[in-house]
């Protein structure tokens, strides 16, 4: 049996990249420019989250758009709605959660796994 390796990435930020109520995306190293991912890392109010950086109704950048106080993402170009914590649909069109990272913050670095 061959069982393939895979080695997860992760994105290290510093914490005043990312001020409170704001969105930034950024991408997972990969060995080819192509396979490159993004990822949409998000203080809540001082907690940190990562969701996929694009929407999943049409796969565009959710970055554009903009952070509720109750903690949902609004997606710029059609007005769907996630859930930050979760990933979660709250509001259509899409109708595919987004899918969450793991997030560590050690220090002053936001540390995010793939
Ligand atoms: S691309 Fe986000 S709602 Fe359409």
């Amino acid at each position: 049996m061959t069982a393939e390796m895979h080695t997860k990435q992760k994105v290290i930020i510093k914490k005043d990249e990312i001020p409170p109520m704001s969105m930034v995306e950024y991408y997972f190293p990969a060995q080819k420019p192509r396979e490159r991912k993004p990822v949409l890392v998000v203080n809540y109010k001082g907690s940190f989250f990562a969701i996929d950086a694009f929407c999943s109704h049409a796969g565009l950048s959710l970055e554009e758009g903009f952070l509720t106080e109750d903690g949902r993402v609004v997606c710029p170009w059609h007005g769907s709605v996630f859930d930050v914590r979760t990933g979660k649909v709250v509001d259509g069109p899409a109708e595919r959660d987004l899918r969450t990272y793991r997030v560590e913050v050690k220090g002053d670095e936001v540390i995010v796994y793939e």
